[in-house]
């Protein structure tokens, strides 16, 4: 039986680290997978984290199951960071899942149990993983115009045409912020806008919120999301507690269904529930006590939100020296795309000939489709890139 299986092609992103890791050449610049990485290279555990973590092991006496849905001082905690402390917490219905990937494909399940032909509009282009899990799952997937090569912007005007062909119970796909993997976001208008077209078809947003704080702050972050909540009827949101909180291997995410009727309230927790018990009961509990143990906390909350601030800042001032460097190098002003970008990551606009170029001359690895990791930078590697892109012919 086995030896029928379809053979699987490996993930892109997670292929490249394994090139990476083997590529013997000393210097290598890790550009690829989405982990932020200090000026040393390394990727701490916060501060806050290690100290939840101290408190923990010494306040812990089981490590019986906790609830189905999730710890409720996770998925409180969590719904207030993300719809801010005044939401209504009988207008969510949530569960704790692996990571922000777990919210995603239960999400997307979600919208399976509810309507089967549901389609899944995404932004052209999505996480990769977007579209796998889509596939696998069997659900169609539409991309709309999103990212403007031109520009290296949002094609706004693009969006919306593509847009009026929602249907009603259609989903649309939303990087809440910090688009992955272009680094182009809208703006408040911009959101506005694709809210009433949304509205006025009666789609469905569902909205992934993989690197809340890591744009603008996490107020900022969230302010599209909580507009989105204001406006629609409905709406799902994935929230990823990887990066924000620099829990990774923990897996902590969570899934919410915003609802105007808190009637559908206990339909859509009993639906959730029921997910988490047949994808693998119980979700995972130590990563989203963590969080919920620092976001409890008023001086490891502090400490959490200003080293968060700090590795924003680090990412930001990467940006600039980076266009700094392109500009004195290249005389020209058109690489400041990447400064108004926001996130993790910029789409830099090299052809596949000329990414594999920059990996075989220089060992900078990033991913195909030209997205770069702006926290695998540091100072010292940013005249290396800079060159490498002059010299590729960008
Ligand atoms: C990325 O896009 O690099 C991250 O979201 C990590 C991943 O799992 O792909």
């Amino acid at each position: 039986m086995l030896g029928h299986l379809p053979a699987q092609s490996p993930d892109a992103i997670l292929q490249l680290s394994e090139q990476l890791r083997v590529d013997p050449r000393p210097n290598k610049i890790d550009l690829g997978v989405g982990v932020y990485k200090d000026a040393s290279g390394a990727t701490p555990i916060m501060r806050a984290v290690k100290q939840a973590e101290q408190t923990l092991w010494n306040a812990e006496t089981t490590k019986t199951y906790t609830s189905l849905p999730g710890d409720p001082d996770f998925l409180a905690a969590m719904r207030q960071l993300v719809l801010g402390d005044d939401f209504p917490g009988n207008r969510v219905a949530s569960i704790a899942t692996p990571g922000g990937t777990g919210a995603v494909r239960l999400g997307f399940d979600l919208v399976r149990m509810a309507r089967p032909d549901a389609r899944v509009f995404v932004t052209g282009p999505t996480w990769g993983n977007h579209l796998s899990i889509l596939s696998y799952l069997g659900m169609e997937a539409v991309p709309f115009r999103y990212f403007n090569a031109a520009t290296h912007g949002v094609d706004t005007a693009g969006m919306l045409a593509d847009l009026a062909q929602l249907r009603e119970g259609d989903v649309v796909l939303l990087h809440g912020c910090c688009h992955n993997p272009t680094g182009a976001d809208l703006g408040a208008d911009d959101w506005r806008a694709l809210i009433d077209v949304i509205n006025a078809a009666g789609a469905v947003p569902m909205v992934d919120l993989a690197y809340l704080g890591f744009g603008e702050g996490l107020d900022a972050d969230a302010a599209a999301t909580r507009a989105i909540c204001a406006a629609c009827p409905e709406v799902l949101i994935a929230v990823s507690c990887s990066k924000n909180f620099g829990i990774y291997r923990e897996r902590t995410g969570i899934l919410m269904a915003v609802m105007q009727d808190t009637g559908a309230h206990t339909l859509a927790q009993g639906a959730l529930t029921h997910l988490n018990r047949q994808t693998y009961s119980f979700p995972p509990d130590h990563g989203a006590r963590l969080v919920a143990m620092v976001l409890r906390d008023a001086e490891l909350r502090a400490d959490w939100q200003a080293e968060l601030d700090d590795m924003r800042a680090t990412m930001l001032s990467l940006r600039g020296a980076l266009v700094q460097e392109l500009r004195a190098r290249s005389n020209s002003d058109r690489f400041d795309f990447i400064a108004q970008h926001r996130g993790m990551f910029s789409m830099i606009g090299a052809s596949l000939a000329q990414v594999m170029q920059m990996r075989d001359a220089h060992a900078i690895y990033m991913a195909r489709d030209s997205r770069i990791n702006i926290a695998g930078l540091n100072m010292h590697d940013v005249p290396i890139l800079a060159a490498a892109m002059l010299e590729a012919g960008l």
